[in-house]
């Protein structure tokens, strides 16, 4: 097939991927496409709600004998059997279907799988593609791998500034620093992501919807860390647009609105245990956890090293006299791993050493 045509299959299946994102908990969110002999599409499907049945098996059972000759796109690689696996192993499913192509996003980082999906395709005459839509496949599935092998979700912290490193014109003043281009990387992030943590103060301050609006897929659950000064019902984060939990070492605030979930954890200093947390995360099936931290909550996780992945995204203009986003100059010193140019906007991106699982390469 085409390259330019699989990729915009793939990009089909990726937004299948993105959308279910969050409801297959603890399995990862899969996008499927069959296309029949002609290269029509029969069949589209992802993983079902709670994770099962797997995205290439309902895709499959949809395109029933259409299959045959056809080709089948999908984001990660189908699974095989393993001791203990509760599905049937999809691998085994395609090549009954009588399936001849198969373009796949990435390998799996589950060990059980890892590359042993793809072996079986390719052993049974099938023709194997890679397509991993430059990096972005490999990226949605990372976290997985760490939650894996970890029990909790990679972390990843974006904190937007000036070009003299400021996040806010004053305290207390909602500040916009990064353009339209960050704004939609941010988003982007965000519909990669199970859920989104928020100190207490941008909440007061910024009273952010925390959704998913610039770009295609679902909103993650909105976590916020419930600050000593309360935070009033009318706040946005409340609406239904999306679940949100609130966190506190306290006893549930009176104040909160019922229809927010409240996780009392244990204390580190005056304030929630930034581990603690993540471990709930984990406990929950979460994959991927998204930080936009006001300079408070960046300091806690810098200090404690509560990060995996961290973009800087600075703006070309400065904030003289502003709210620095880094008082204790915790950010990292090292040149960045990689960069990335948002309009006038810079983005700078570290990874910490050792913490994410490679995804095997598919050949
Ligand atoms: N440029 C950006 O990317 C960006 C992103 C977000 C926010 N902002 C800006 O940043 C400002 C708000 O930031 P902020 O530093 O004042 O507050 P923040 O980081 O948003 O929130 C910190 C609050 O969360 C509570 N908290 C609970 N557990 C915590 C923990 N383990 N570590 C840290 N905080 C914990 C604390 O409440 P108590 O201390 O009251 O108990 C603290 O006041 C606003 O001006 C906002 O516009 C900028």
């Amino acid at each position: 097939m085409d390259p330019k045509i699989a990729s915009k299959w793939m990009e089909d299946a990726f937004a299948l991927a993105t959308e279910a994102r969050g409801t297959t908990l603890p399995n990862p969110a899969v996008g499927c496409i069959v296309l029949d002999k002609a290269g029509k599409p029969v069949a589209k499907a992802a993983t079902s709600k709670d994770g099962r049945p797997h995205a290439e098996r309902k895709a499959l059972d949809l395109a029933g004998s259409k299959a045959s000759g056809g080709t089948l796109v999908v984001t990660l690689e189908p699974c095989v059997a393993f001791p203990g696996k509760k599905s049937p192993p999809c691998a085994a499913a395609a090549i009954l279907s009588g399936i001849e192509t198969v373009i796949v996003g990435t390998s799996d980082p589950n060990p059980h799988v890892a590359g042993r999906g793809i072996h079986a395709l390719r052993k049974a005459g099938m023709k194997v593609v890679e397509c991993p839509l430059e990096d972005r496949v490999p990226d949605f599935y990372a976290g997985f791998g760490r939650f894996l092998a970890t029990g909790t979700p990679r972390v990843t912290v974006k904190i937007a500034v000036s070009s003299d490193g400021n996040v806010a014109a004053k305290p207390g003043q909602r500040t916009a620093i990064t353009g339209a281009e960050s704004r939609r990387f941010v988003h982007s992030l965000r519909s990669r992501s199970d859920a989104i943590l928020v100190g207490g103060r941008t909440v007061l301050v910024d009273d952010p919807k925390l959704t998913v609006r610039d770009v295609a897929g679902r909103s993650p659950h909105r976590l916020v860390l419930w600050p000593s000064a309360g935070l009033p019902d009318t706040a946005q984060i409340w609406t239904n647009s999306a679940r949100t939990t609130a966190f506190g070492i306290q006893e549930r605030p009176a104040k909160l609105p019922s229809s927010v979930d409240w996780v009392r954890l244990p204390a580190d200093g005056d304030h929630v245990d930034l581990a603690a947390l993540v471990a709930w995360c984990g406990k929950q099936g979460m994959h991927d956890l998204l930080v936009e931290p006001g300079p408070t909550l960046l300091q806690s996780i810098l200090a404690k090293e509560i990060w995996d992945d961290l973009w800087v995204l600075r703006s070309d203009a400065p904030l003289a006299g502003g709210v620095p986003a880094d008082p204790r100059h915790l950010l990292p010193k090292e040149t960045p791993q990689a960069s990335r140019t948002l309009g006038p906007d810079q983005g700078r991106f570290w990874r910490q050493p050792n913490r994410l699982i490679p995804i095997p390469p598919l050949s």
